[in-house]
């Protein structure tokens, strides 16, 4: 039998100048199981910004490929959004092709272990934060390079995906019931959204999305049912732990909602003063390297009125992304933007998972954005969830609520009223 062991590769060594293996290393025999030890050593041995990230995880992943096994350490302290704070280890079986797919940047796992086309064990979850800032590392640090090429593999693989495993949801909701007056707006909605992945929801207008998410981050309880964060029911947590999970869940609101006596700079400082004990050196460091990443560095000193509709957008997306949260929920990210700004804040949102990974929630009605960004979709209409899966199958869907809409048909059984 071939065996290998690449084991326990710690980041804290390969992001010095070598890389440290055991010495009981040897070298594989199989040509996939090397391409991807390789590739995870230029990744993780990268001066990447992302490589930073991924050392919070700390995480054992073993892929075995064929008879081999390459194990990659990912080190340090937990993220405060990881759930327990114990080392995972997890193992993660695949074929050659995968393997070699996968150390291309190619292969989102997070995918095939939905779609059941990947062997794992242990908690998964946590390697699903991990895939695609590794994917991303992997991809040679274009992550929209790497999406794309993804989004065109989704083409020939469409599918049935079996229901998403509950280990793996970042959120869930149980039939979920709310009423304002006499108007049912959500009327038993079972919504899943997996962990580490974008999920879109998408629907029509006045469907009760922003009312959903609403009752995600808990500012509305539902009149019946249940929502679940990563396994928690929401209706059982205490007040502290509500404002605990608050700070775990990044919220970018529809209209940006800074506040508008203060500056970029302080909007995007302030859940860094309200949540951490950071000192303001540290703090500073934290909130120039997110307005860098939205492009918006140059104007940290501006107040929010002197900023477009694009910009506010991108602050808020800033301001989101400073406590590193393990879920980020984007409520209509590209309302009030032309097609272009929503294409480009399209790439950002790409981006920006790709280099923090974590699940990102994103609520649109937007279908060319949806096209853009979703590895996953729930499509919302009527108080309900019509559809759920991985986006290449719901866009493939043969519902008729879900063709007019994805074609914008005025002919079906949306209309101005229904
Ligand atoms: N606090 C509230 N009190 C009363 N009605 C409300 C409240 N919040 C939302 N609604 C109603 O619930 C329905 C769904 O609103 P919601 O904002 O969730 O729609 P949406 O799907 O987000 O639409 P859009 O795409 O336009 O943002 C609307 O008819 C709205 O008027
Ligand atoms: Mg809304």
């Amino acid at each position: 039998m071939k065996t290998v062991t690449f084991r326990r590769v710690a980041l804290r060594h390969m992001t010095d100048e070598h890389t440290e293996m055991t010495p009981e290393h040897r070298l594989p025999e199989g040509a996939a199981a090397v391409r991807l030890r390789t590739a995870l050593q230029d990744a993780v041995g990268s001066k990447d910004p992302a490589v930073g990230r991924l050392r919070h995880s700390r995480t054992t992943v073993c892929f075995v490929v064929g008879d081999e096994e390459v194990s990659l350490l990912l080190d340090r302290s937990p993220p405060a959004v990881g759930g327990n704070d114990e080392p995972a280890e997890i193992d993660i079986e695949l074929t050659d092709e995968q393997a070699l797919r996968f150390a291309d940047g190619d292969l989102s796992l997070v995918e095939a272990l939905i779609r059941g086309e990947v062997t794992a064990t242990g908690p998964v979850r946590r390697y699903m934060e991990v895939d695609p800032i590794l994917r991303r590392l992997l991809a040679g640090g274009s992550g929209a390079a790497a999406h794309a090429r993804l989004a065109a593999n989704h083409g020939d693989q469409a599918g049935h995906s079996e229901p998403v495993p509950v280990d793996r949801l970042a959120i869930e909701t149980r039939g979920l019931h709310k009423s304002f007056g006499s108007a049912h707006i959500l009327q038993g909605c079972d919504l899943q959204i997996p962990e580490g992945v974008i999920s879109v929801i998408l629907g029509p207008s006045g469907t009760g999305k922003s009312v959903m998410l609403q009752h995600i981050i808990g500012l509305l309880a539902p009149d019946a049912g249940e929502v679940l964060i990563r396994g928690n029911q929401l209706s059982q947590m205490s007040r502290s732990e509500i404002l605990g999970l608050r700070r775990e869940i990044g919220v970018m609101f529809q209209d940006g909602a800074l506040f508008s006596t203060m500056d970029v700079y302080d909007n995007v400082a302030f859940p860094l003063r309200q949540h951490t004990n950071l000192s303001e050196r540290q703090i500073r460091r934290v909130v120039l390297a997110r307005l860098s990443d939205v492009g918006l560095r140059g104007a940290s000193n501006r107040m929010p009125g002197e900023l477009s509709g694009g910009m506010r957008k991108r602050a808020g997306l800033a301001r989101s992304l400073v406590l590193e949260p393990g879920i980020i929920l984007c409520d209509e990210p590209d309302s009030g933007l032309d097609p272009v700004r929503t294409s480009l804040l399209g790439d950002l949102l790409v981006e920006q998972h790709a280099a923090h990974g974590g699940t990102m929630i994103v609520v649109t009605h937007n279908v060319p954005l949806a096209r853009q960004i979703a590895d996953h979709m729930n499509i919302l209409w009527q108080g309900k969830v019509l559809e759920s899966g991985l986006a290449s199958e719901v866009f493939a869907s043969q519902s008729a609520f879900v063709r007019q809409f994805l074609a914008s048909d005025t002919i079906g059984p949306l209309t101005m009223d229904a």
